[in-house]
């Protein structure tokens, strides 16, 4: 055994008082930095007439500085319907291409063009064109989280937020295809008695969340509600006690402040649960991988304050679609923004 080393104790306290000086000043600068930005985004902002959509899992920070924060669904509708030059997707690559596809006469950017979707790569174009082909008399009904290429063979697009519904207004014989996401696909399939038939793609995020640590939690915290979106699996769908898009699962809990709440989505939606609730307890459920932050989508977590005011500033990096798939893809997504409306969504 080494003899321990002794460290005159005032010595560590003067080290100690100046490296919280040191943090204390970094912060302090970092937080100078940070307001600076904010207003450099909002001055651009206006001066480009531009609008900053944000979805509810970005990073808390650039909730905050968005002009509309919603699920996909509310994207789509909210670039479909504004009059800005410039639509800046604080979001995925998809949600992008929807707006690119609603407008495409306006210049749409998003901060970092690496941020993807693991549930859209889960579903090639050309893979589930084929797929398509080989069952001619289907619809075809996708998820909103493809690509425009995706969007280009289907009949109508849909979100986690209306997908029930649309697929309830076809007939209860008629053929569907269903993709990508198979765990939305079989909860829809079990929930209206349908037999779609399903691709097989999921979303790496809602994979992973823990039986056995949800069951845990639910024994901490015996009166907590489980909120959970269906691209989680049918194993934790089923300890859920509501299930249902990121706008559904917020709205529950802005109605029900007063209890508490196991969250299985993405956790960025608890800064939009929090801000709305500031009293409520809101637990996110927790990944089978205790090592990683599994339940951050790292593809939504890659925008920053810093890549928003770049893009807005250079006006680069843009969606661009092709003509001819463009062409195609917003028909879909049109029927789809026209059923919500008639639904009332
Ligand atoms: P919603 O926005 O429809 O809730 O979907 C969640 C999602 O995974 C978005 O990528
Ligand atoms: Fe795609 Fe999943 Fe990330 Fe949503 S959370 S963008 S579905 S990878």
């Amino acid at each position: 055994m080494g003899k321990k080393k002794h460290i005159n104790l005032s010595t560590l306290l003067t080290a100690y008082h100046h490296y919280q000086k040191i943090f204390r000043k970094e912060r302090e600068i970092k937080i100078i930095i940070m307001d600076n930005l904010i207003e450099a985004i909002k001055q651009l902002k206006k001066e480009k007439n531009a609008v900053i959509l944000g979805h509810y899992y970005q990073k808390g920070e650039i909730q905050d500085i968005a002009d509309y924060v919603g699920d996909s669904l509310a994207l789509a509708q909210w670039a479909a319907k504004t009059e800005a030059d410039i639509i800046v997707m604080c979001g995925v690559h998809f949600m992008g291409e929807t707006a690119k596809v609603l407008c495409p006469g306006k210049k749409v950017l998003v901060p970092d063009m690496a941020a993807g979707c693991s549930l859209a790569d889960s579903c090639p174009a050309d893979k589930f064109a084929r797929f398509v082909e080989e069952h001619p008399g289907y619809t075809v009904i996708s998820y909103v989280n493809t690509t425009a290429a995706v969007k280009a063979v289907t009949d109508v697009v849909v979100t986690s937020t209306n997908a029930r519904q649309i697929v309830e207004s076809f007939p209860e014989d008629e053929k569907i295809i269903f993709g990508p996401d198979r765990n939305l696909g079989n909860y829809i399939n079990s929930v209206t008695g349908r037999n779609m038939l399903l691709w097989d793609g999921a979303c790496h995020v809602h994979e992973q969340f823990s039986v056995e640590k949800i069951v845990e939690l639910k024994r901490q915290y015996p009166g907590a509600i489980v909120l959970a979106h269906p691209e989680c699996k049918n194993t934790v769908l089923k300890l859920a006690d509501v299930v249902g898009s990121t706008a559904a699962l917020l709205k529950y809990a802005v109605g029900h402040p007063e209890k508490e709440y196991i969250v299985a989505t993405e956790s960025g939606i608890l800064h939009e649960m929090r801000r709305k609730c500031p009293q409520t307890k809101f637990i996110p459920a927790p990944p089978n991988d205790s090592t990683c932050a599994c339940n951050e989508c790292n593809f939504m977590r890659l925008n920053t304050l810093e890549k928003l005011y770049d893009c807005l500033k250079n006006e680069s990096p843009e969606i661009r679609v092709e003509a001819e798939i463009a062409e195609k893809a917003v028909k879909p997504i049109k029927k789809m923004l026209e059923i919500s409306a008639k639904l009332g969504l």
